[in-house]
């Protein structure tokens, strides 16, 4: 028996290259053992050097899906890992298909655990929560997450977090391993106990109104909330300790929400209506060179009858944010609450918004907000009945197209460099052509416009995330969202 010792429990480098040394040597499977220095493993093994390569053995290959499978099997707890990893190589020389046999026992078990990996990784991903522990002397914040891996997931995962938190000083504190950013390094140290992370802080509070405010009763799913979100992540996350409250309270709360009147009741909508009144009726969509300012625009839309979304809605809801705003960002159309107050994003997709882009260190009044339609769309409550609220439809492609004419002065009119279309109904304004939301995220696209050179970047929108029922799902897509402005603002 061989000893190759590792210098970590996810030391894939140094498996790689004692398994590629063994291999060499024509060494079998059982003469071969895997320590991982500090472990105390290989105690009554030959700790000889391993023997010189044979000449008659050839230099060993691989099929491409193997490195990928044996990265992330060699993260897995179970102290059988390295030795699998080692037969399946072995046994690779001699049968290239063998990952193919998925009843083959070693096939089964790598993909078995890889798969566990990539679980836990993704809870990592979804669950680990910086807390806020002080300044380095320059002013740089400095944060510290205490997470608990089943598996030795840090190193493989942090990777993620310098790319999603690339300017903060963090670390990441495991009782299987610990990593740190400084901005410019990714450093690995041993675990450390629990004691020694923070325990609370401001972000806290922010987790928790977040997350309450993101909690809609009426999708609750216990059971599908607690398999996604299991009760062993409970302890480290700050919204955890509203969750059995929230679920005690939600059965209320939905029926609360379904007897709810009207956002507003009918008379009063037909009063704010008659205030909103314009001076000027706009059957047609008004001269362009009538349109020379925003005021203009604002006073024009008004009185805006070019559809007949006009008709039922309480007034049209222009843009809002600094003239010549660099960017520009396009939801769908307005809400309930946008509708009553004629500003855009005022509602519950605008908290988010607000949430992120005051998480991201970015002031959202240095924006300019708009729409793709300027009218609400809603299914009307029947007049004199009670208990209903106006719902959201969305507004059709004939609908987008036809109200565009708004937007394209808009830009012409503020010519943002970066223009973020939140949606796939901004898309459709904005481009003329309907796309996926998935296929187009992650770039900058160019747009020819009037108002000169214009890069369009796309990203879901913030209503999307509120409606997505489990918890790190819905976190998950706000990362998401996070990115994608932090792209856009980069620009
Ligand atoms: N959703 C939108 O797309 N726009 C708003 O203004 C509000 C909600």
């Amino acid at each position: 028996m061989h000893t190759i010792t590792l210098n970590a429990p996810d030391d894939f480098d140094g498996w790689r290259a004692g398994a590629k040394a063994a291999l060499l040597a024509g060494l079998a499977p059982e003469d071969v053992l895997f320590a991982v220095e500090g472990q105390g493993g290989g105690l009554f093994a030959d700790t000889s050097p391993l023997p010189p390569p044979n000449p008659s053995v050839k230099p060993p290959t691989v099929p491409k899906d193997f490195i990928p499978l044996a990265q992330l099997t060699v993260c897995h707890s179970d102290p059988e890992r390295f030795a699998l990893l080692y037969r399946l190589l072995h046994r690779l020389q001699g049968d290239r298909t063998l990952l193919k046999q998925r009843a083959d026992a070693d096939t089964h078990r790598i993909n078995v655990w890889a798969k566990e990996v990539r679980r836990d990784l993704h809870k990592m991903k979804a669950f680990v929560r910086f807390r806020k522990t002080g300044e380095t002397p320059d002013g740089t914040e400095q944060f510290v997450s205490w997470f608990e891996p089943t598996h030795y997931t840090v190193r493989y995962g942090s990777g993620f977090f310098v790319r999603r938190f690339a300017s903060m000083h963090w670390s990441i504190l495991t009782p299987k391993g610990c990593s740190h950013w400084d901005g410019e390094n990714l450093t690995f140290s041993d675990p450390v106990p629990k004691s020694e992370a923070p325990a609370d802080d401001a972000l806290e509070d922010y987790w928790k109104s977040y997350y309450a405010a993101i909690f809609n009763p009426a999708r609750l799913k216990t059971q599908a909330m607690q398999s996604e979100m299991p009760k062993k992540y409970w302890h480290n996350l700050p919204e955890a300790s509203l969750i059995p409250g929230l679920i005690e309270k939600a059965r209320e709360r939905e029926s609360a929400m379904i007897e709810a009147p009207p956002t507003m009741p009918l008379e009063g909508m037909m009063r704010h209506r008659e205030v909103a009144q314009p001076d000027r009726v706009q059957e047609t969509f008004p001269d362009r060179d009538t349109i020379k300012t925003l005021d203009d625009l604002r006073a024009s839309l008004k009185g805006c009858r070019a559809c007949p979304l006009w008709e039922p809605a309480t007034q049209a809801v222009p843009g809002k944010g600094p003239a010549h705003a660099p960017i520009m960002f396009v939801g769908e159309q307005p809400g309930d609450k946008e509708d009553l107050a004629g500003e855009p994003f005022i509602g519950p997709a605008g908290q988010v918004l607000r949430g992120v882009l005051s998480e991201i260190g970015h002031d959202p009044d240095n924006i300019y907000v708009t729409n793709a339609v300027k009218h609400f769309k809603f299914e009307p409550p029947p007049v004199g009945s009670r208990g209903k609220r106006r719902l959201h439809k969305n507004p059709t492609v004939k609908e987008i197209d036809h109200c565009k004419w708004w937007l394209n002065r808009e830009i012409e009119l503020v010519q943002p460099r970066v223009v973020v279309a939140l949606g796939g109904s901004a898309v459709r304004a904005l481009t003329g052509k309907s796309g996926t939301i998935k296929a187009l995220r992650g770039g900058a696209h160019p747009l020819a416009h009037r108002g000169g050179a214009l890069s369009m970047v796309v990203t879901n929108h913030p209503s999307y995330i509120l409606r997505i029922p489990e918890p790190h799902r819905a976190e998950q897509a706000r990362q998401g969202l996070i990115d994608d402005l932090r792209f856009a603002l980069s620009l």
